[in-house]
């Protein structure tokens, strides 16, 4: 489920000060798939959401430095509160999570009462929103937890439209969708894929199920990134057009050497960078190091309630 890779052997004094940092802090360095390649190289895990999450419930280290965006950093937090839970920039934020206010669910379940939702909200949001939740997904999971819901309830799922409806073609299980997005896997386009294909015609695509149907239509395979590393590995093909954010790449080409890993282009841009999971870099991490903050600190009322259906989750993914 977590990757778990050694980290590489310090290229540069900056990765030798967090190696030695982490050492003295009694930290472990928890990253996502789409930090940057230097992050990931002195983490020790990389992988996705839902491995992401085993990792921080299991960490018996004093401090969890976590390579993410907040609501990653958070809920390791829910999972592991007696650590100390830091984040390299508290800004690193998620237009996904932004776009599901917790203020905003609960209103808009109180107007739909009559409906008693199951609400199933994917890991991007924040505490608040998971704390009015019955049990949190990840692209890694959804298909599998929507599958156990009980036939008889209505589901509303938050906040990512895209994600939601790929799993309503997976599971055939209706649901009503909030209609959040990801900033950056709404700038893929059908034009943008076919002009890659056009130009490597025996490459198959793989895209994360945020993207939208035009372009999940053009895939050869729509999944977490983690299971994005199985299919390359796997697949007999030698180049692959990998329909994400770019520091996905870096993972592929450390793990499966030897195959070319083509970036699946936006309509401005040949390689597409989360302005959120950038802001997180190797000198904002070994000051993090240092100074043991910026801290992720929340009520624990709110962690509490957010606890129990990532719980729910984590069982259930077993
Ligand atoms: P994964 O769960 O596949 O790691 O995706 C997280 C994410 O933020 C995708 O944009
Ligand atoms: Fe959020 Fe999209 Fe960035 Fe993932 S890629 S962290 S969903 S803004």
């Amino acid at each position: 489920m977590v990757a778990v890779l050694a980290p590489a052997a310090p290229r540069t004094s900056l990765a030798a000060d967090v190696l030695r940092l982490k050492q003295e802090r009694n930290a472990v360095i928890l990253a996502h798939n789409y930090q940057l390649g230097e992050i990931q190289d002195v983490a020790d895990y990389v992988g996705d959401s839902l491995g992401l999450s085993y990792a921080a419930q299991r960490a018996d280290a004093d401090v969890i430095v976590f390579c993410g965006v907040h609501f990653m950093a958070e809920t390791a937090k829910i999972v592991n509160p007696s650590k100390k839970v830091v984040l390299p920039d508290l800004n690193a934020g998620c237009s996904l999570a932004d776009s599901c206010p917790a203020e905003k669910l609960e209103t808009y379940l109180h107007e739909h009462v009559e409906k008693n939702y199951y609400v199933v909200a994917y890991i991007n949001c924040s505490a608040g929103v998971k704390a009015l939740s019955d049990v949190i997904v990840t692209s890694g999971n959804a298909v599998k937890i929507v599958e156990r819901i009980p036939r008889d309830r209505n589901i509303l799922f938050v906040p990512d439209q895209n994600l939601g409806a790929w799993v309503i073609e997976k599971t055939g299980r209706p649901m009503d969708l909030w209609q959040g997005n990801c900033y950056l896997h709404m700038e893929f386009t059908r034009k943008s894929i076919e002009r890659i294909k056009e130009q490597h015609p025996d490459a198959p695509v793989v895209a994360h199920p945020e993207c939208t149907l035009a372009v999940r239509l053009l895939a050869d395979e729509v999944c977490s990134t983690e299971k994005m590393v199985g299919y390359c590995r796997e697949s007999p093909a030698d180049a692959i057009i990998i329909v994400t954010e770019s520091g996905m790449l870096h993972r592929l080409r450390r793990e499966v050497p030897g195959k070319l890993f083509i970036p699946g282009p936006t309509d401005h841009c040949a390689c597409a960078d989360c302005r959120y999971m950038k802001l997180n870099t190797m000198e904002k991490l070994r000051a993090a190091l240092e100074n043991l903050a910026p801290e992720i600190i929340m009520p624990e009322a709110i962690r509490k309630r957010a606890e129990m259906p990532i719980l729910r989750m984590l069982e259930w993914s077993k």
